[in-house]
């Protein structure tokens, strides 16, 4: 008996991987052996991000839900793979960590694909462009990219705006805050000379914020992807397969233009 229930587990088991997501049912599952299907209705598909990141993750409503782009494109990725999504909020730093230790499964945070960060994990096909753009105060005499040296430039903590800055500026240039909006009320505060930030979220917290520009001028264009641990594979086939059909059938298109509404 002890044996069938280990291989029972084993077969539980077997199956979560086939399916690609976590197994987070395999235990409680094993008993009731009538009911192996019901692992499959209630595995999850884990994203971690950081939801301080609007219109891509970002707490909203009443009840402070995890809403955005990245929130729904998720949502319909774990929906056509069998899954349910849950939705881990982590610092932004904390990531990548998440996924390579697999406490997650895929890392969706308005990630930009970077040379450095595929170095410890794979990412999916692309979803979305971005640029990184300068916030000033609308006095400001920082005119272009061109006038930040020397200036200090906020940046959220671990984010391709604080790579630039630091490569660019240099390291004693740059202030690291946990969350954009952070740096964008550093900024409004005249404790930082301009942030360096993702275009959409720019929009935004500039919106939120009295007396504050977006500069003309922008680095250069990146792709947003999903972070996916390298040894799984399964899982970033599944999931670009899942963005193939997103996008060619317009579900892709039709989240985006609910948050984002083009000038
Ligand atoms: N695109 C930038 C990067 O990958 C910023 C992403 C920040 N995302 C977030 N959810 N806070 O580094």
């Amino acid at each position: 008996m002890k044996k069938k229930l280990i291989t029972l587990t084993m077969a539980i088991a077997l199956t979560a991987s086939l399916v690609a997501c976590s197994d987070s049912s395999a235990e409680t599952t094993a008993d009731t052996s009538e009911n192996t299907n019901a692992s499959e209705a209630t595995q999850t598909l884990v994203m971690a991000t950081n939801a301080e990141f609007p219109p891509y993750e970002y707490h909203d409503g009443e009840d402070d839900q995890i809403v955005g782009i990245d929130a729904e494109i998720a949502a319909a990725i774990a929906e056509k793979i069998g899954c349910t999504l849950e939705i881990e909020d982590i610092a932004f730093d904390s990531v990548i960590p998440e996924v390579t230790s697999g406490k997650a499964d895929i890392g969706m945070a308005g990630m930009t694909v970077t040379e450095e960060r595929k170095q410890s994990v794979n990412f999916s096909d692309s979803y979305a462009t971005a640029v990184q753009v300068v916030i000033v105060p609308e006095d400001s005499d920082i005119a272009s990219i061109d006038d930040l040296s020397g200036k200090i430039i906020g940046v959220q903590s671990g984010t391709t705006g604080d790579l630039y800055a630091t490569d660019d500026y240099g390291d004693e240039n740059v202030e690291r805050y946990n969350k954009g909006m952070e740096a964008v009320q550093a900024l409004s505060q005249g404790k930082v000379d301009a942030v360096i930030i993702d275009n959409e979220p720019a929009k935004v917290f500039v919106e939120e914020t009295e007396g504050l520009k977006i500069l003309d001028s922008a680095y250069a264009e990146e792709q947003y992807a999903i972070a996916i641990a390298i040894d799984n594979t399964e899982l970033l086939d599944k999931v670009n397969a899942a963005l193939a059909e997103l996008k060619a059938d317009g579900t892709i298109d039709s989240i985006v233009s609910k948050y984002i509404t083009v000038e």
